[in-house]
């Protein structure tokens, strides 16, 4: 089964991508054939500078390496050094209606915001299609807000192959079951465009000040509260045991206990947690080449079944050479 997905590089992962998607990709890698790339031309869609594009697509690399890619086996590469992407979208653009990519959600929600759409937004959909497509993926895993994509992908295959010849394999979501949405400090969702993430790679010290920081309610410390309605409580979850979560649920069930004392050892347990990869994401940063290295070996390895697929679309197409 060949598994794809793909990431965006937007800055320096955070906690809530690590459990909502990243850790899903990392434990794929035991059972399946992976190939994961760093979704750079996706990002240009809203305009980074070219310092930006550059930088968070290492930073995007560390984490993974870091956090347990298996560079050998698992195929990581920047969704840039495999251009024919970009020729397989235009193939794809021309079976595409133009109302599927209007009733695509993400597309409308930006523009509800307020935001003046490009181009490549509208367009932002078929390049994922394409990307999929390319790589004759059978299994996408993504989180709920990529469902969308992923049936306008199946739509565009089915499309292609009964314009044309069957050309290419028509994969199936993977609908991540996240644990469900990760609570930022301030108890929105955890979000680089709320400012309230804690980097999985920031200094302890600045992960220790910002649980503190997280937003609870002014419940006194002797009254019982409900570890359901509780931030803390919810990134506790992801970190503690079961047997030492049991426990803190009965401390806040029978109140007495301060909320303090849950920041407190979320902060230990949240360090010791990532702690083991925080080593080997420094050495990556002392060593650039190496990070270069593994994208550029990926890269040859994605575009030899690019290149490959890319070419029997042109010939379904009629670009006969
Ligand atoms: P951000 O909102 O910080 O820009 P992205 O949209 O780039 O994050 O998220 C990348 C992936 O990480 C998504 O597929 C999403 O499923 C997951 N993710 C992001 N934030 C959270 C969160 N707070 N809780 C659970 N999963 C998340
Ligand atoms: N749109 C995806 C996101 O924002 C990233 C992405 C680009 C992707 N191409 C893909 C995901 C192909 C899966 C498959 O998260």
């Amino acid at each position: 089964m060949r598994v794809l997905s793909g990431i965006q590089p937007s800055g320096k992962l955070h906690i809530g991508n690590f459990f909502g998607a990243m850790r899903q990709h990392l434990q794929l890698q035991a059972e399946h054939n992976c190939f994961y790339f760093i979704a750079d031309y996706h990002a240009l869609t809203s305009n980074p500078t070219p310092a930006e594009v550059a930088g968070h697509t290492l930073d995007v690399a560390m984490d993974y390496i870091a956090l347990g890619l298996d560079t050998e086996k698992t195929i990581f590469w920047r969704q840039s050094d495999v251009p024919e992407v970009t020729e397989l979208t235009w193939l794809l653009s021309c079976v595409t209606p133009m109302g599927l990519l209007q009733r695509c959600t993400s597309y409308k929600d930006k523009v509800a915001q307020g935001l003046s759409p490009n181009h490549g937004l509208f367009a932002y959909p078929v390049l994922q299609a394409a990307d999929i497509l390319i790589y004759n993926s059978d299994l996408v895993p993504v989180g709920a807000d990529q469902k969308q994509h992923i049936e306008v992908t199946r739509d565009i295959a089915i499309r292609f192959n009964n314009a044309y010849s069957k050309v290419f394999t028509v994969p199936k979501e993977h609908i991540i079951k996240s644990v469900a949405v990760v609570p930022g400090i301030d108890g929105r969702k955890m979000s680089k465009s709320y400012g309230n993430t804690i980097e999985i790679f920031e200094p302890e010290v600045s992960v220790r000040k910002k649980i503190m920081k997280i937003v609870t309610d002014s419940t006194p410390v002797e009254d019982p509260k409900d570890p359901d309605k509780c931030n803390v409580f919810a990134l506790l979850k992801l970190v503690a045991s079961p047997e030492e979560l049991a426990e803190w649920e009965s401390k806040y069930r029978n109140g007495g206990m301060g909320y303090g004392q849950a920041k407190k050892r979320l902060a230990e347990l949240m360090i010791d947690y990532f702690k083991p990869f925080r080593q080997k994401r420094t050495k990556l940063e002392n060593n650039i080449d190496y990070v270069k290295e593994v994208l550029a070996k990926g890269a040859e390895r994605a575009k030899a079944v690019a290149r490959e697929t890319l070419e029997k679309a042109r010939q379904a197409v009629g670009l006969k050479k």
